[in-house]
């Protein structure tokens, strides 16, 4: 490793926003279990929250008043039957980032809940889809000002056999923030409607550089949102011993060590954390320098603290299982279809492209059959990276070209966004196991919303 070079972004502490705070627990959202289901409520409003010292409160958009929103917890098999209600002055929806649910609750840009209007989502998560999601609007053309402005929670499900149900668990939501010099939620430049919205800080649920404790030796298992606009984040824990355990759809089939790794914007991981505290070595979470291809201004180019972490009391370490689950291979495809993601900064009203194209509500790009296998070539030809996600199930990335060659992916997992940077091409495969549209889209939400999206039709 050597010695790390870790940053504090411009301009930070100047806005008087607090570091070192504990790590905030997340809101749970309240659930009552009534006619087979569990129903809860969740208001989109408008709400002042206390956030920089000797400044008035700064005004979020939020989800129950909190930010991030509450946490949604249910188990694979229960129904979940939410009422909505929008008292935000632009129409919404709720998006259900990942889950494996009718396209008609899947909260699409074609099922906007006016302002002062509301409506249920209510569906029921299948065996098999125990993992880490979340939700957040999806309104065409606003999404990425409404999750900037603080919409956005996460949804767990848990499984009734859990190999690793014995950890500890830490939940750590990162988002962007960037304030204007009011202290306000600053407007997006062309800048960050072009490279995507980075802001000063890098939050975890909210905090700035929180801290949180770990026992030395103690392992914890930690489940971590990528809910930044933009940020590809190369997540790493240089004092600490780090298993890769689960992805966006769950569970890996047996964990793997790993050093660092990249989490796309949108995507999750959940990892075995055990306290070392090496010496030398930074003891926090940090995101390492990692070049996106931006258009505009300097790449990052110190590793950011994303957390502090805090040497607790020696703990036996928890064992940890050789084998987590079984994942089957998805077989050999019935359909093949390529997708292509272009820039053309000569045309301001058509910038990010999907096979030569901006997203038309009205149009479906491709049209594709309930379980039947599909591959997909996802090939950027275009200048930064742009995540690739796709609605309505999880997909297994099969090869990846890096411009030189194809090369198999080394193990199993369960995506829904897969970061594909400029000249690379990855292959994927899904089945869709529901009817109906569903999105596909970069999941740089400056880009979605500029038009980077398309539309797969299952009948
Ligand atoms: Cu997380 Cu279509 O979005
Ligand atoms: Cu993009």
């Amino acid at each position: 490793h050597g010695s790390m070079d870790v940053g504090v972004m411009p301009a930070a502490g100047k806005l008087g926003l607090a570091s070192g705070l504990p790590l905030p627990a997340l809101m749970r959202l309240p659930l009552e279990r009534k006619d087979g289901a569990l129903q809860g409520c969740l208001t989109a409003a408008a709400v002042r929250l206390p956030l920089l010292s000797g400044r008035p409160a700064t005004e979020f958009w939020a989800y129950n008043d909190s930010v991030p929103g509450p946490a949604i917890e249910l188990s694979e098999g229960e129904t979940l039957n939410l009422r909505f209600d929008n008292r935000l002055p632009q129409p919404t929806t709720v998006h259900w980032h990942g889950l494996p649910i009718p396209a008609d609750q899947d909260g699409n840009p074609q099922d906007p809940v006016a302002p002062g209007q509301g409506r249920d989502y209510r569906f029921t998560l299948p065996a098999g889809c125990a993992g880490s999601y979340w939700y957040h609007p999806h309104p065409h053309g606003h999404t990425s000002e409404q999750v900037y402005r603080g919409l956005a929670g996460v949804f767990v499900v848990r499984s009734r056999n859990d190999p690793l149900a014995h950890l500890p668990e830490r939940w750590l939501v990162l988002s962007d923030l960037k304030l204007d010099d009011d202290g306000g939620i600053a407007a997006s430049s062309d800048a960050d409607r072009m490279d995507g919205r980075e802001g000063q800080f890098v939050l975890a649920n909210g905090a700035w550089r929180p801290r949180l404790t770990l026992g030395v030796g103690e392992r914890q298992r930690w489940r971590i949102w990528n809910a930044t606009s933009a940020r590809v984040l190369k997540l790493a824990l240089p004092a600490h011993e780090v298993w890769l355990v689960g992805t966006d759809g769950g569970l890996l089939e047996r964990p793997r060590r790993v050093e660092n790794l990249l989490v796309p914007p949108g995507g999750r991981v959940e990892l075995a954390v055990t306290g070392r505290f090496a010496p030398g070595l930074p003891a926090g979470l940090l995101a390492l320098p990692y070049a996106r291809g931006k258009m505009m201004g300097p790449e990052q180019d110190k590793a950011l603290s994303l957390a502090e972490v805090d040497a607790g009391e020696a703990v036996a370490t928890a064992p940890l299982p050789a084998k987590l689950r079984r994942i089957d291979a998805l077989p050999r495809p019935a359909v093949k279809r390529s997708v292509v993601f272009s820039e053309n900064m000569a045309n301001p009203a058509a910038m990010f492209l999907i096979n030569g194209r901006t997203f038309d509500m009205d149009r479906m790009d491709f049209t594709g059959k309930v379980g039947a296998v599909e591959e997909w070539e996802i090939d950027n030809q275009a200048d930064m990276d742009h995540p690739f996600h796709l609605h309505g199930t999880q997909f297994q990335v099969t090869e990846r070209h890096d411009g030189k060659g194809w090369r198999r992916e080394p193990y199993l997992a369960w995506l829904d966004v897969v970061n594909v940077p400029p000249g690379q091409k990855v292959r994927l495969r899904f089945r869709q196991d529901m009817p109906g549209p569903r999105m596909f889209h970069c999941h740089i939400l400056e880009h979605e919303d500029a038009g980077m999206m398309g539309m797969l039709d299952v009948r």
